[in-house]
């Protein structure tokens, strides 16, 4: 009696850690924080959710949880027995909770709202089932998710006009101005400055001083929620804050859901005519209306336990040639000098400006930290090899996916930093990468 007293007086830890883990992981997964006021309130995309396919919610990247559904149904999956033309069958699937990160209300089999969570694009499945079909991977960015195009289907964009507005730049923008800046994305990206800066394209994305596209969608890759635990900074342009800093950014100002977001940075108008306008770092809800601030705790928590996934050898990478490319990485390639090992993040202030990186500063100069973020390598091998993922979008590299696979970096920073890499090194280098 008198231990229990103690231990629940102090607290446990290992019990601690267990409860945070179960509520984050549910929170990340399932919490809306009430962002259906939003979504189908003003968007109406309810509207567009129930004339859906199941065909055309595969092709925008959505994937299905097969451990939602009963066996009955997935064997009808399996064996093409399921109409993937029938909309009803995905309003079914919704209200089984099998669409990850879409979340429906229904009343009396018809569906009322609409909102979305983390999971939406910091998910995906194995495809053990069938491609965009199988067991959830917290954690994995859904490299498949066209979130641009979903959001361009919702019948109502006004408040997202309205919003952009704001910005001299944008004034007098239309619908269909905001729709094809959303059809501009394309798979696996997202633009989270858009609604703080209004910038919708990199007039010129340049590498090594050479111009490599012009009008480049702003938009960026959606990156993993996985292995962030150690990192100080975090998103491609760092000097934002923390996760929870960027889970609180994201749960009030990009879903929309009903919460406290703090952050004064906000008020300046040049670098954030939006958000300053809008006082978007102003954001105040009563503690009792609150939907976010009480789960950013478990949520941090949650987020910092998922682990980069794991590559295996002879399967993911050549152990031989990825030995000899551990000698050059922190050797004559010197990319140890900034991806350190094993954070391959800098222990501190982990972000350099473009200038450093011998790129444009378009996405940098989005942030308050004005820099890139020197981002974690461990588990990068999925993307290269394309694994949970259409084969055609995998590989892209650096925010804006300007480099295709882990080859076309290296030659990059061989050029860039005149590494006088030869073919067999960068081979190793890149199966080296592939290790991590
Ligand atoms: C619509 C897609 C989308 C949704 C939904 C979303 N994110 Fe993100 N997330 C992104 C994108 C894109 C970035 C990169 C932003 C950047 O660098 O500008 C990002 C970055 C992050 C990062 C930083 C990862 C790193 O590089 O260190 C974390 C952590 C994160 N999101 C957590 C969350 C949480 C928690 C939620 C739910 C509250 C959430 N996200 C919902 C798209 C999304
Ligand atoms: C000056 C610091 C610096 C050095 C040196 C450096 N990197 Fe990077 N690296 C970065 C930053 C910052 C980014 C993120 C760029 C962005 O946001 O687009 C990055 C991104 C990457 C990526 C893409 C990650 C992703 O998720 O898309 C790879 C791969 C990579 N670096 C490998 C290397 C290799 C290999 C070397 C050595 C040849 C190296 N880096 C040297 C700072 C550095």
């Amino acid at each position: 009696m008198k231990n229990d007293r103690k231990s629940s007086f102090l607290g446990n830890a290992e019990e601690n850690a267990k409860a945070m883990i179960d509520q984050g992981r549910h929170t990340f997964r399932f919490d809306t924080y009430g962002d259906e006021a939003f979504w189908t309130g003003q968007l109406q995309i309810q509207q567009s959710v129930k004339s859906l396919t199941p065909r055309t919610a595969l092709a925008l990247g959505l994937k299905v949880d097969a451990e939602a559904l009963p066996p009955s149904v997935i064997e009808a999956i399996q064996h093409g027995r399921v109409n993937l033309d029938d909309p009803a069958v995905t309003l079914q699937l919704i209200q089984q909770n099998a669409v990850l990160g879409v979340v429906g209300t229904f009343n009396n089999n018809t569906l009322t709202k609409v909102g979305f969570t983390c999971a939406l694009c910091h998910s995906t499945v194995d495809d053990s089932v069938a491609p965009g079909i199988g067991a959830r991977i917290d954690g994995l960015a859904n490299r498949d998710l066209n979130v641009g195009a979903i959001i361009a289907t919702a019948p109502n964009l006004t408040p997202i006009v309205s919003l952009l507005s704001l910005a001299p730049q944008d004034a007098g923008i239309t619908a269909q101005d905001v729709r094809n800046v959303l059809n501009s994305w394309g798979p696996g990206k997202f633009d989270a400055e858009l609604g703080l800066d209004g910038k919708a394209f990199n007039p010129q994305q340049i590498t090594n001083g050479v111009v490599t596209g012009t009008n480049v969608s702003g938009a960026t890759l959606l990156p993993n929620a996985r292995g962030l635990s150690g990192h100080n900074l975090h998103t491609w342009s760092g000097g934002w804050g923390t996760v929870t800093y960027w889970n609180a950014l994201v749960a009030v100002l990009e879903l929309h859901g009903i919460g406290t977001f703090f952050d004064e940075r906000f008020d300046d108008a040049t670098q954030f005519p939006i958000a300053a306008a809008a006082k978007l770092g102003h954001v105040s809800v009563d503690p009792d209306s609150d939907q976010v601030t009480g789960k950013l705790a478990a949520l941090h928590f949650y987020q910092l336990s998922l682990p980069a996934v794991q590559p295996r050898p002879g399967i993911d990478f050549d152990p031989a040639a990825a030995a000899r490319g551990d000698e050059l990485f922190s050797g004559k390639a010197n990319c140890n000098s900034c991806h350190h090992e094993p954070l391959w993040t800098e222990p501190g202030w982990n972000q350099h400006t473009a200038d450093e990186l011998k790129i444009d500063s378009f996405e940098a100069d989005r942030s308050p930290g004005h820099a890139y973020q020197t981002v974690n390598l461990a588990g990068i091998f999925v993307r290269e090899r394309g694994l949970f993922m259409f084969p055609q979008n995998k590989g892209r590299f650096y925010h804006d996916g300007r480099f295709q696979t882990l080859l076309d970096v290296v030659n990059s920073y061989d050029a860039r930093f005149n590494l006088g890499l030869t073919d067999e090194e960068k081979h190793d280098l890149v199966e080296y990468l592939k290790s991590l």
